[in-house]
């Protein structure tokens, strides 16, 4: 027996499970020498949601964020989440954009490569883990845990020894739902160590309130290593508080060697920020409580909750709730976490929305039961998938093994914007994002001096340029009128040019704004005098527009709040015009909503005779889109 390690996961899971992913580097460059002298095995600093939020969100590059950490931390190990074959992304990529980006990551700065598959699927963990080897560092390989039929103690043995004779240097046990009860976890973690000879670390969720014993019989099982964040930033969704668990090992043989002066000194600095960022702590909720009914991992409750606001459908959330485990075992018993917690948590909202099991299934969830994200654990439901695919085809072989090199094509699109390898990876993982970034980045660098500020929502759908009135130091000086009717934005992050983090009220509060600081200049209080987003139009007149009732006319209505596209792509051409003909089945328009691409398809033959909305526009639950006239009458 000896002594615990920890990872610290405050500046990658905990925020990201508590704080939308929102700290940013400025947060976090002042503690850092204080969290290298703290004596961690390692910081969790990287990787899973921090790149997506870090470009689309706080406007910054993720690449600097990583070198500014290990420009700081000199004597402790720095570790990222990597999703496997998906990187830092949603989908799967093409081998040479995996090996580049595992290769750039460990020249950045990463020491430690925690490696995942949604899906246990070890074919999908080759290239990752082959390519993580060859820098060198510490390849860590999950096993995914979740509770199913097909996931027994025997399957999670099986997993590891594969995981080792592929080359993993350590085993991580992933549960990221909180799902791991203490005495699993004793059993589980005692199986590991006697079947397989690698240091085992535990990554577990707060959530329902289990994890600090779930981590304490796993220490008393022999597990190596454990997860925990500093207080401010545990409990709820997140890790348990490294405090405590420090506490409760203090005098034992696990004593972990860590300081309470040290951890507490960390402990204040982000209770500081919290308050500051006017973040919650992680609490445990009722819902958190019932996780073993509905399986769903604490940040994912929150997104699914959002969404369904978003949709106006919060009543409907014990609906949702239980048809997410059905939603699972039709597709065969998947763990959820990122990508697969959204495909499933999305599918369910969908089937109570629409009030019929897979009559609206996104893009995603027909490529995942097409097998483009791996094997399903179990086998998915016949029936299910006919209902989902029709007659296409499923793959049998290794996902990325349909995917032609990119890397060559990506540093041709990108050259105009990148400056760097890293430039032409964040492009290659997300191309819109990218691009908007490096604009960005390149007005910032021409005038540092902006009064504008780039808004976005959170779901990120909305983007605008605000000046700002009478703005100092984040308080809003004068009340004025005519601002503008923030209708359909609910929330906006603003990235202001200034130093100062506060909250404006509009004259209503549900549309407060959260300031953020960003990178350089101040806002100009000249500037101009009314709130108005670059792209934001009034369609308010568009939406309750009345359609003239016609005989013989069907009505297809938007099953869901989004946006509504008429072609599949900016480049491609709409799906119908008016006056085409249509059967049945045939795809009328994509609505955009919870970031997945909605194909809505006609539910009778007929000819379009209206088209209610125009490309791009917001549309609400059941407002029509299309009128199709039909034969008889
Ligand atoms: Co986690």
């Amino acid at each position: 027996m000896s002594r615990i390690k920890i990872t610290d996961t405050s500046l990658r899971d905990a925020h990201q499970s508590l704080w939308a992913t929102r700290m940013t580097t400025e947060d976090i460059l002042p503690i850092l020498n204080q969290l290298d002298n703290t004596g961690y095995h390692s910081l969790e600093v990287w990787g899973g949601a921090t790149f997506d939020v870090c470009l689309r969100y706080l406007k910054e590059d993720p690449w600097e964020r990583l070198r500014a950490i290990r420009r700081e931390i000199v004597k402790t190990k720095l570790q990222m989440l990597l999703r496997g074959q998906s990187l830092l992304g949603y989908a799967h990529y093409p081998d040479d954009i995996v090996e580049k980006f595992i290769e750039k990551s460990a020249e950045n700065g990463i020491d430690i490569f925690r490696i995942f598959d949604a899906l246990n699927d070890l074919r999908n963990l080759k290239v990752p883990i082959e390519a993580a080897r060859k820098t060198g560092k510490h390849v860590q390989a999950c096993v995914v845990y979740t509770i199913s039929p097909v996931h027994t103690l025997d399957h999670f043995v099986e997993t590891a020894k594969e995981l080792k004779a592929m080359g993993a240097d350590s085993i991580c046990i992933k549960d990221m739902a909180g799902l791991l009860s203490p005495y699993v976890s004793f059993e589980l973690v005692k199986a590991l160590k006697e079947s397989i000879d690698l240091p085992i670390q535990l990554h577990t969720h707060y959530i329902g309130g289990m994890a600090i014993a779930t981590l304490l019989k796993a220490i008393e099982a022999g597990a190596d290593i454990i997860d925990t964040a500093t207080v401010p930033l545990a409990f709820g969704s997140s890790q348990p508080p490294v405090e405590t668990i420090v506490r409760a090992l203090q005098d034992t043989e696990w004593n972990s060697g860590l300081e309470l002066g040290d951890l507490f000194a960390v402990a204040d600095y982000f209770e500081k920020i919290r308050k500051q960022k006017g973040f919650e702590r992680g609490v445990t909720r009722i819902t958190d409580m019932k996780v073993f009914d509905h399986q769903i991992p604490g940040g994912m409750i929150t997104n699914l909750y959002s969404q369904l606001e978003e949709q106006k459908a919060v009543d409907r959330w014990d609906d949702v709730l239980h048809e997410i485990p059905q939603v699972r075992k039709d597709l065969g018993y998947p763990p959820l976490v990122t990508p697969t917690s959204q495909i499933i948590g999305i599918q369910a909202v969908m089937n109570v929305l629409t009030g019929e099991r897979y009559k609206m299934c996104p893009g995603e969830v027909k490529d995942y039961v097409r097998g483009l994200y791996g094997n399903p654990p179990a086998p998915i439901n016949e029936e299910v998938k006919r209902k989902i695919i029709g007659d296409l085809e499923t793959i049998t072989v290794r996902p990325a093994d349909l995917l032609p090199p990119a890397w060559e094509k990506c540093q041709q699109e990108a050259a105009p914007f990148a400056q760097s390898d890293e430039d032409v990876l964040t492009y290659a993982l997300f191309p819109q994002v990218a691009l908007k970034y490096f604009e960005y980045r390149q007005n910032k660098e021409g005038k540092d001096q902006t009064p504008a500020v780039a808004a976005e929502t959170m779901t990120g759908q909305k983007t605008a340029a605000v000046q700002l009135p009478g703005l100092k130091n984040g308080k809003r000086r004068s009340g004025g009128d005519g601002e503008m009717d923030l209708e359909d934005i609910k929330e906006l992050i603003l990235l202001l040019d200034s130093t100062s983090i506060g909250e404006i009220n509009l004259q209503r509060p549900e549309y407060s704004l959260l300031l953020r600081k960003s990178a350089a200049g101040t806002i100009d209080d000249q500037a101009g005098t009314t709130l108005i987003p670059a792209d934001w139009k009034d369609n308010t007149a568009d939406m309750s527009r009345t359609i003239p009732h016609k005989a013989n006319c069907h009505e297809v209505t938007a099953p869901i709040v989004g946006t509504f596209y008429e072609a599949s792509s900016p480049d491609a051409p709409a799906f119908v015009q008016l006056g085409d003909q249509v059967e049945s089945g045939q795809i009328l328009c994509i609505v955009e909503a919870m970031k997945l691409m909605n194909e809505i398809k006609a539910d009778v033959d007929g000819k379009i005779v209206e088209i209610a909305v125009g490309n791009g526009d917001t549309v609400e639950y059941g407002q029509i889109l299309f009128l199709i006239e039909t034969e008889q009458g």
